[in-house]
């Protein structure tokens, strides 16, 4: 070793002629302006050094690099920018060789690919991600990229922003080895090699971008074939046209290109929705109701109350991640009904080439089937999933804590009814949770949990904790009627339902939900779901309606009248045997007009902006009441569950996030025409909350009040 020095988040090392530059800025090598510096003074300090002949870059972490600072798009960025560091390693006249010790994201597969040469093991995974940060590669990704492993190749990386595993991007890596523990020895062998055989630095300046002559419309077919999944979406064409650009122009002009690109998406709101929601996510798990000491419980056996529609999804969960869970029903011929669906997933994820027919039966073989009790005993984790009703449930929590050993956790998947009334039919509600999956449970990435008051704090953090085991994002939320999500819903179909009385049509109001960008409007999920829940919900809480029941007449017609929905082939569309194309019925209008008159109310037309305000104000504004009381500790946690939950488009950020960003005085201030504008209903439905009253008044957001994204 002939020298040396350190700057914190990076150092150098010369070993035998050789600068290495680890990188070590925990938790991911953030290429923030520390990381960025350092790079760039450790570069031109072995490029002056005549005693250094090759240049190093790697990692002391598990991971080569997650890429740019994500929270300096927010706060601002310093110079050196890391697009002037590349074009320093690139333009290197020593060869610089990066060795990816672990993952490489973002900026961090671009500062590779400005390397002259790159060495990795097998198994590692590389990948351009920002485009779910709602921006491109702006590092030279686009342009470097597809000079190395061809534009189809790129294309897809860059667009889907999906991981690749090293092994398939030919012509990226020089020299993949086979285990980690070898690549030190490997790379002192391959430099000594280089240096012997005087090849030098190899910008990929130098090559061309050619695309096969078969794959001419490359382009065009690839827009085609993510039309769908790109709807609402600025960045993925940016990044195309990005991708386009680095086979049309040389590097140098492509780079600037990419960088116009990149400021472009930079400056939308997307892209600030999109960063805030990488931050949110993250953000979910950090709660206050338990420390880092905090043990958690073991969870080795799971037992599932109710082989119904939840009760199924919830199972294959644990099955999939590899803990064994007992399924139990009432009846034997509900519990053969409900594996035979479970296997019937099964099969449907094999047919589509997701899962062998051997993980089909591993998975089945982890769920057993009983109607005993008794065959519950030993479980870490009940997770009660029986019809909603709290008389039941009291039933079933009573039998569980007679049955059920100290120490098991005996969770509720109710989706309204009050946890502490559950509870207390045990006598240990400190054991007592909710785990709230959505349907369908074994797709649904969200799960509420739900802490009721007498809680402890290491269910909590088990409950949180077994989450990440089975894949799902928790969100941690309070009880009350619906928790976060089903609460702040109802507003939301509610507007929806009283538009259609007013005069809009089911057709209008899902375009306009569904051009907002979610996956469908309230009609056409209503009809899906089923009329008769909404109307079984509404028939048990009338004394809650019983004020204002306008916005469901509707609604409740077209039950009484059998028009349930899809699988009655009617609802608030009609459908065609065998076809869930919601086709316009001219009888629901009828339906429409009819009560309209009946209470009064004159007909008229009405604005797509209308409809969007109606629906998403009083949904933001229950929100903020849910914040008010406590209910989510956070309004990144809201976002979450509604991104997750809800399929509201990520590209808004979620609710609290849209609505920071179209001013909240606006919300405000529109919540209080519609009170004067829309008489009953309005004084009834647009009350702002005295939260948001406040931060319109101050100019505030809801993440001002808790900053998630540093
Ligand atoms: N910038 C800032 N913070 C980051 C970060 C980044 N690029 N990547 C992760 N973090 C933070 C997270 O917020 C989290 O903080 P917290 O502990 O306070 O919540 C912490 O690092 C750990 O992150 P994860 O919990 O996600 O850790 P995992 O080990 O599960 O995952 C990862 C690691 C795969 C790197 C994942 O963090 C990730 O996907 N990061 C983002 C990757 C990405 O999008 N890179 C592109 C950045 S934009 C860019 O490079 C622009 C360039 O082209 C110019
Ligand atoms: P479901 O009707 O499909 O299934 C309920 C199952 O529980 C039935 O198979 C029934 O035989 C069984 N069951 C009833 N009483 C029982 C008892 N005492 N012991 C054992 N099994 C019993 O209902 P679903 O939709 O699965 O809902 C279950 C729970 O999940 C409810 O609390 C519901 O609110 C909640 N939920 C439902 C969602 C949905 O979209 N369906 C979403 C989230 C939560």
């Amino acid at each position: 070793m002939d020298s040396k020095q350190t700057v914190s988040v990076i150092s150098a090392d010369i070993q035998h002629g050789v600068a290495i530059l680890t990188m070590d800025n925990p938790p991911v090598n953030a290429l923030g302006f520390q990381v960025r510096k350092g790079l760039q003074s450790h570069i031109v300090d072995a490029l002056e050094n005549d005693g250094v002949r090759a240049i190093v870059i790697t990692s002391r972490l598990a991971l080569f690099s997650g890429g740019a600072d994500i929270a300096e798009f927010k706060t601002g960025t310093e110079a050196p920018m890391l697009p002037d560091v590349l074009q320093t390693i690139e333009s290197a006249s020593k060869p610089v060789i990066a060795v990816l010790s672990g993952a490489a994201f973002g900026g961090g597969l671009e500062v590779a690919l400005a390397c002259h040469y790159r060495i990795t093991f097998k198994g590692n995974k590389v990948g351009l991600p920002e485009v779910n940060l709602g921006i491109l590669p702006g590092a030279g990704g686009t342009q470097r990229l597809p000079r190395l492993v061809g534009v189809t190749k790129a294309l897809d990386m860059i667009v889907s922003g999906k991981p690749k595993p090293v092994e398939s991007l030919n012509g990226l890596f020089d020299l993949i080895v086979d285990d980690p523990a070898s690549l030190d020895s490997a790379t002192q062998h391959f430099v000594a090699e280089l240096l012997s055989e005087n090849r030098g630095p190899r910008p990929c300046s130098s090559l061309p971008v050619s695309i096969p002559h078969d794959e001419k419309e490359v382009f065009e077919t690839y827009r085609a074939g993510i039309k769908k999944q790109a709807r609402g979406f600025f960045a993925p064409e940016m990044c195309i046209q990005a991708v386009e650009a680095s086979t049309l122009l040389p590097l140098s002009e492509g780079l600037q290109k990419e960088a116009s690109l990149f400021m472009s998406c930079m400056k939308t709101p997307q892209a600030r929705a999109q960063q805030h929601f990488f931050f949110a996510e993250r953000a979910a798990s950090h709660v206050n109701d338990y420390a880092k000491e905090t043990p958690i419980r073991e969870i080795k056996k799971v037992a599932v109350i109710g082989a119904g529609t939840m009760g199924g999804g919830i199972a294959m969960n644990f099955a999939n991640a590899g803990i064994p869970v007992i399924l139990l029903e009432l009846k034997d011929e509900a519990l053969q009904k409900g594996l035979g669906k479970i296997r019937e997933n099964y099969e449907a994820t094999a047919r589509k080439g997701r899962l062998s027919a051997e993980d089909v039966e591993l998975r089945m073989s982890a769920i057993h089937g009983t109607t005993e009790y008794a065959d519950i005993t030993d479980a870490d984790l009940v997770i009660e999933a029986v019809f909603e009703q709290m008389a039941i449930k009291q039933q079933v929590f009573k039998t569980l804590d007679e049955v059920c050993k100290p120490g098991a956790i005996l969770a509720t998947n109710t989706s309204t009814l009050d946890i502490n009334e559950i509870a207390k039919s045990t006598n240990r509600p400190q054991d007592v949770i909710g785990m709230h999956f959505f349907s369908p449970a074994n797709v649904m990435k969200l799960l509420e949990v739900v802490k009721a008051d007498k809680t402890a704090s290491d269910v909590i953090k088990t409950a949180m904790m077994l989450a990440k085991r089975i894949n799902k994002v928790a969100v941690l939320v309070g009880v009350c009627f619906g928790f976060v999500g089903n609460r702040m819903i109802e507003p939301y179909s509610r507007e929806a339902n009283r538009l259609l009385l007013e005069g809009a049509t089911p057709e209008q109001i899902d375009k306009v939900l569904y051009d907002f960008g979610f996956p469908m409007g309230p009609f056409t999920m209503g009809d899906m779901a089923g009329l008769d829940i909404g109307y079984y919900v509404r028939q048990e809480r009338q004394e809650d309606i019983a004020h204002d029941p306008s916005y469901c007449v509707v609604a409740d017609k077209l039950v009484e009248m059998g028009r349930v929905g899809l699988k009655s082939g009617r609802g608030a569309y009609r459908y065609e045997e065998g076809n869930r194309q919601p086709i316009n019925d001219p009888d629901v209008l009828t339906i429409a007009k009819e009560q309209a008159e009946a209470l009064g109310i004159r007909q008229r037309t009405i604005s797509d902006q209308e409809i969007i305000e109606r629906c998403l104000f009083p949904l933001i504004n229950e929100g903020a009441k849910i914040l008010e009381e406590g209910i989510a500790a956070k309004s990144s946690d809201i976002d979450v569950i509604y991104v997750y939950g809800y399929g509201f488009p990520v590209y808004r950020g979620g609710p609290m996030q849209y609505a920071d960003e179209i001013g909240l005085d606006k919300i405000y201030n529109a919540m209080v025409d519609y009170q004067t504008t829309l008489g009953e209903h309005g004084k009834t439905w647009f009350v702002p909350s005295t939260l948001l009253k406040k931060l319109a008044e101050s100019g505030a957001t809801f993440a001002s009040l808790t900053p998630t994204s540093k």
